[in-house]
């Protein structure tokens, strides 16, 4: 074994005694007769944080020393971990027996209480006893500045058990939407290399970190949070988004990139070949074939969008010449002015006629691409509402409550789109963030088809623009009128020319109800 551990001689030793950073530290330091001070302790949080280390140990010890443990560690081996990356990331395993963890740590005299509320036990009603969170599971330690551990990600080892990934609850020191897995741990090699690639998973981290980026943090499968990026921008400028190359990851990558932007941050992206993830990649091309293809795909985000829009550009298409200058003149709105100067000559070249940037509103609805029969596009009206709503709650929580309380069925132009809404807002009810592969795992296959076709031709979703609170209050008002200007439209086919008496009855009715749609209205 060489020292190629970025040079860095505790996490040398570290990894070959197959200890924490700070006992290395200290081990070393006496070696050489230096104390070394443990700044970790100086914490309100002392008590929870050697809670929450002693578990990641007992899971390590497990890991390297049980039967089982080794069973677990064959299967990492398998999937291409190295013995180094398996000491480094503190990989460990939660045993089979539900008990062992809790027990461990009352013998230790840590309060059973605090062991619920730190995630790590909870407490059967049936005989009162303490049982393990984490069975079965690979785990992944998360930490946080301190290089505490947190909180635990468990990754089953039982190809039965459909939950792939348990993460810690919500605890005083875990907070899901505010981590960053390997941060603290990478922070290093993020201020050397000046950047940071962000993935998704931890095998993707894990991967990458062996062919030597070690600059790898994931978002842990959650859309990225604002309060993430933030955290990002406090460490670097310069952001890389690798993503899985499925729909959900490219999905998932244009959620990412406004909010990144957003926190000030400069974010290129690479889009993975289609069905493939980082890990994926990185195990079939090694390191000479992943650096190749970072290097000709990096694409920072304007050009990423601008060839999003292309795919779609038809140059001998008024209408979609039409479209995809709107479309473009939006995507540059708040461009930096070379980054315009930059583009014109490109665009222009591809239009075969001068282009510049204009000002440009934000329409409240696309252009219709095509022209169409003029009843379409009056539907057109309900079911871009519909969908607006769909992508907004996609996207997040916020106007969960609103939706919900008008989802009426037959107020829906489109079926599919009212079942896919009120599955949405069933997948809220116990969770704070959507997951999009877990949410679309979730469908049937003819609704999955139906929200991948649509999410191509959304345009709030292909920009990642989200709704103000105005407008899904005004979308939810459009998508109720639906019903009765449709019993509307009946009542004026209705009307009989050769029947007058009949017809007056008719257009008391209408009346009434232009009444009661003036009513709705102005409330
Ligand atoms: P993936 O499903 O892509 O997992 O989710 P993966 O890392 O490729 O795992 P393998 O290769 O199948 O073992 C990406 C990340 O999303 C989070 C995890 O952090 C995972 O690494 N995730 C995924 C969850 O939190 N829960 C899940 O059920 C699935
Ligand atoms: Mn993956």
């Amino acid at each position: 074994m060489t020292c190629k551990t970025g040079g860095n001689p505790i996490n040398f030793y570290r990894q070959i005694k197959n200890i924490s950073y700070m006992e290395a530290a200290k081990e070393l330091g006496a070696r050489l007769g230096i104390k070394v001070e443990d700044s970790r302790r100086s914490s309100k949080y002392d008590l929870e944080y050697e809670i929450m280390n002693k578990a990641n140990d007992f899971f390590k010890f497990t890991l390297h020393n049980t039967k089982e443990g080794l069973k677990a560690k064959e299967y990492l081996i398998k999937r291409g971990l190295t013995e180094a990356s398996i000491n480094h990331f503190e990989i460990g395993l939660a045993n089979n027996d539900y008990q062992s963890l809790s027990k461990m740590l009352v013998d230790q005299a840590y309060e059973p209480n605090l062991l619920i509320t730190l995630g790590l036990s909870s407490r059967s009603e049936k005989n009162n006893e303490l049982y393990d969170i984490f069975n079965n599971r690979i785990t992944f330690p998360i930490k946080d500045e301190t290089l505490n551990v947190i909180g635990f990600s468990g990754r089953t080892v039982d190809p039965k058990d459909n939950i792939k990934y348990m993460n810690s609850q919500e605890t005083p020191l875990f907070k899901k939407s505010d981590v960053i897995y390997n941060l603290y741990d990478a922070l290093d090699e993020i201020k050397k290399a000046d950047e940071v690639i962000l993935f998704e998973g931890f095998f993707d981290v894990i991967s990458a970190h062996q062919i030597g980026y070690k600059n790898s943090v994931a978002t842990m499968g959650t859309a990225l949070t604002e309060s993430q990026a933030r955290l990002l921008r406090r460490h670097v400028k310069q952001v890389v988004v690798i993503y899985d190359g499925d729909n959900a990851g490219v999905i998932a990558t244009h959620d990412a990139i406004p909010k990144l932007k957003k926190a000030n941050l400069n974010v290129d992206i690479i889009r993975l070949p289609n069905g493939m993830d980082p890990d994926d990649y990185i195990k079939q091309n090694q390191l000479e074939g992943f650096k190749k293809y970072l290097e000709l795909n990096r694409k920072d985000s304007y050009r990423y969008y601008y060839e999003n829009l292309l795919l779609r550009l038809d140059t001998n298409n008024a209408n979609s010449v039409q479209v995809f200058v709107r479309d473009v003149n939006l995507l540059f709105k708040d461009a930096p002015k070379v980054v315009m100067q930059m583009f014109e000559p490109e665009i222009s070249q591809k239009l075969g006629f001068e282009f510049t940037f204009s000002k440009v509103e934000i329409p409240s609805k696309p252009l219709s691409e095509v022209k169409k029969a003029p009843k379409v596009q009056v539907l057109n009206k309900y079911s871009n509402a519909e969908y607006d709503l769909i992508f907004e709650l996609l996207k997040r929580k916020k106007y969960l409550e609103l939706i919900e309380e008008s989802l009426i069925p037959n107020t829906y132009v489109i079926l599919e789109n009212y079942q896919v809404l009120e599955r949405l807002v069933n997948y809220y009810q116990n969770k704070e963030f959507l997951i999009l592969s877990d949410f679309m795992s979730r469908l049937p296959d003819n609704l999955v088809q139906h929200l991948e076709n649509n999410m191509k031709k959304n345009f709030n979703w292909q920009n990642g623009i989200i709704l103000e609170e105005k407008q899904v209050k005004n979308h939810l008002e459009v998508i109720h009128s639906y019903a009765e200007e449709r019993e509307l439209d009946a009542l004026y086919n209705q009307m009989d020319p050769d029947n007058p008496e009949e017809s007056l009855e008719i257009l008391n009715q209408i009346k009434k109800l232009k009444q009661k749609m003036k009513k709705r209205r102005d409330r």
